[in-house]
């Protein structure tokens, strides 16, 4: 399977960003990590981290018949990017909403979520461990 994971603004700054919150592994860090899991030996996954929504979007468009699904941490843009939501909806590729921290547990605003309902599942809390079981519950969905 062609997985392509996507991580939002600012992720490129955990590990030095709210240790408190996002604890001291850089994304670097997660994503050695994911590399050394089985299910990165047997599928072909994509890393992708930008800071622009529209980046983001025009990546999204671009996995169009060349991606089987996608897990998106969007960081905030999931309160709030209604472009993103569209994106998700448009490109009819299966999607899985990871975040690294409880979303439900935070400051109001981020309970709520703007592309959770076009994603299959949302996982949130399970720190860089939301990202294997999102890989995993997308491949269980794929197969
Ligand atoms: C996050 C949660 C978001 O609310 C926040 O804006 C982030 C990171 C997470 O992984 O916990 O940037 O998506």
């Amino acid at each position: 399977m062609k997985i392509l994971i996507i991580n939002g603004p600012n992720l490129n700054l955990i590990g030095k960003r709210e240790s408190e919150v996002y604890g001291n592994e850089s994304l670097e860090d997660i994503k050695t990590w994911l590399m050394s899991q089985p299910e990165f030996q047997t599928h072909d996954i994509e890393w992708f981290q930008s800071n622009h929504e529209g980046t983001i979007i025009d990546k999204l468009h671009d996995s169009i018949n060349k991606k089987n699904g996608i897990v998106i941490n969007a960081g905030a843009l999931t309160h709030y990017s209604y472009s993103l939501r569209d994106a998700i909806l448009s490109i009819n590729i299966p999607a899985v909403e990871v975040h690294l921290s409880d979303i439900n547990n935070r400051e109001p605003f981020r309970k709520n979520s703007v592309i959770k309902d076009v994603c299959i599942n949302q996982i949130s809390g399970e720190g860089k461990k939301s990202y294997l079981i999102g890989i995993k519950l997308l491949l269980d969905k794929l197969n």
